[in-house]
């Protein structure tokens, strides 16, 4: 091991001793979920299926990892002499230890939902009162990830150490049974998780859930912003959890990432260049990377989207640094263009333009913005620009544009696109090398 990766090492594990403290999540969890899709409707044949699709696809070679079963797996009710959590025998006649055996055995890792509530979302019974002796079952069923949601929750929220309470009794719990099990809080960003749960989860949610839709308002996601939103709804449009996320970046690292939700890419709707605006934001936002879509059954737009290995790399950059908003500009017409940039490893930086205007937008990129934190030395320096959505000669991920000082100019980006870009300094010796080990 170089020098380098040793302190690097170090470093990150240095850091997630902040976090929950179990390990996990070193960089944003990758996965698959049921719930964007198959909502209630779900059984052993549901989560199979999506697992052998995954292994089928090759996705674990692109990280995704977590199979995660979400609401409706309940039984009508707790066995009633011990309290313990019983799953629904007519969806899964074999159990959940079963299951989570056959989803470790195709090299994946299981995940389970609940709600820090009396009931579920969906009406199942919840964990509030009950967390012991659910994550105790959970672990003897071999859970690896808990998604835990805030529905039902009996008014316990309002103010962050009361929502603190409730998480972090979980929290606990689940250290409690010795088994390490990522812990995915989904409190819809109540009470600001961000300043209360980064040392008792591995992620947590900024905001009410997400709708399948580019921008569209809904009533039911009310809030402008999620500092102080009372009430965080659903139908949120993916465009404006972007939005919502712009400022919490700043709260996430190593083992505690801001969670914009399980993504919609593959579901129908919106557009190919909307899908790539989502992915590319929740990636560069290192927002953990659910899928939400059916994984038997994708179009080769989707597969493609999902599997650009030079996107995936910024989210799972070992800096673990969410990019930040530089500037956003209304567009005559609705929407607006705004410009990104992160810090990544080896000195790298990620830039990203988007567009959520309906029009055609061109402009230039100033490196007295992107660099403006960094100061005039990174601003002056020669980099090398890839764009991650074009692919090179090889057929691999990340085109590259050649060498650039100052600006780079002419930058189109079409009505809602992103472009993404890797800016390598130029000084670097091997330069596609850095683009393909990270
Ligand atoms: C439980 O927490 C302790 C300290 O906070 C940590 O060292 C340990 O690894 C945790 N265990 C699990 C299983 O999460
Ligand atoms: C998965 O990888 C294997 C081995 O490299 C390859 O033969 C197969 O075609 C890949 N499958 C897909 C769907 O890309
Ligand atoms: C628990 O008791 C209720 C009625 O009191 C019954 O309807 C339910 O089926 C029982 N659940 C189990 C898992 O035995
Ligand atoms: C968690 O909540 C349960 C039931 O509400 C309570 O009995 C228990 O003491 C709490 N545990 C911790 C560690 O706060
Ligand atoms: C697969 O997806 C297409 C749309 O992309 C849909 O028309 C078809 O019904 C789906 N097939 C199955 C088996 O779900
Ligand atoms: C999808 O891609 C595969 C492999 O590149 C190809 O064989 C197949 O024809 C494509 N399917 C469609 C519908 O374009
Ligand atoms: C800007 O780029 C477009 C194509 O992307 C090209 O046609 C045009 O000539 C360029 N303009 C300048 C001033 O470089």
């Amino acid at each position: 091991m170089s020098k380098f990766w040793f302190l690097l090492t170090i470093a990150a594990f240095a850091r997630y001793a902040f976090a929950a403290d179990n390990g996990l999540a070193i960089t944003p969890q990758m996965g698959w979920n049921t719930w964007n899709h198959f909502g209630c409707d779900i059984s052993e044949d549901t989560i199979l299926s999506a697992a052998q699709a995954i292994v089928n696809y090759n996705l674990t070679r692109f990280g995704y990892e977590y199979v995660i079963m979400d609401d409706c797996w309940h039984a009508a009710s707790r066995d009633n002499a011990s309290g313990a959590p019983v799953a629904d025998s007519t969806k899964f006649p074999n159990g959940i230890k079963d299951l989570s055996d056959k989803v470790h055995a195709l090299g994946l890792k299981f995940g389970i939902y609940s709600s820090a509530g009396t009931y579920t979302c969906g009406g199942r019974f919840g964990s509030l009162g009950y967390e012991g002796i659910d994550a105790k079952t959970y672990a003897e069923w071999g859970v690896d990830y808990l998604k835990y949601d805030n529905c039902y929750n009996e008014g316990r929220a309002g103010t962050p150490l009361i929502s603190y309470e409730r998480y972090a009794n979980m929290s606990r719990a689940l250290n409690a049974t010795g088994r390490p099990i990522l812990y995915s809080m989904c409190n819809w960003g109540e009470d600001g998780p961000w300043n209360f749960a980064p040392n008792i989860a591995n992620s947590w949610r900024i905001s009410g859930d997400i709708m399948d839709n580019f921008d569209r308002y809904d009533d039911r996601c009310p809030c402008t912003s999620v500092i102080d939103c009372k009430l965080p709804g659903f139908h949120c449009a993916m465009a404006r959890i972007i939005d919502f996320a712009a400022p919490v970046g700043q709260k996430a690292g190593h083992g505690h990432w801001n969670d914009l939700d399980m993504l919609e890419v593959g579901n129908g709707g919106m557009t190919f260049d909307e899908y790539v605006t989502h992915f590319s934001m929740w990636s560069i936002l290192k927002s953990p990377l659910i899928l939400g879509n059916d994984v038997t059954n994708m179009t080769n737009e989707t597969l493609n989207i999902i599997t650009n290995k030079a996107i995936i790399d910024i989210n799972q950059d070992s800096n673990g640094s969410p990019a930040n908003r530089l500037w956003k500009r209304s567009i005559d017409g609705g929407g607006d263009l705004s410009l990104w940039a992160g810090g990544l490893a080896n000195n790298c930086y990620v830039v990203a333009l988007l567009n959520t205007s309906p029009s055609s937008q061109t402009i230039d990129i100033e490196f007295s913005d992107v660099f403006f934190d960094q100061g005039k030395q990174a601003q002056s320096q020669t980099y090398t620009i890839y764009d991650l959505w074009q692919k090179d000669d090889s057929g691999s991920w990340g085109k590259n544009l050649g060498t650039v000082q100052g600006s780079f100019g002419n930058v189109s980006v079409g009505i809602h696109q992103t472009k993404v870009w890797r800016l390598v300094p130029a000084s670097l010796p091997s330069q596609r090398q850095i683009l393909d080990e990270l």
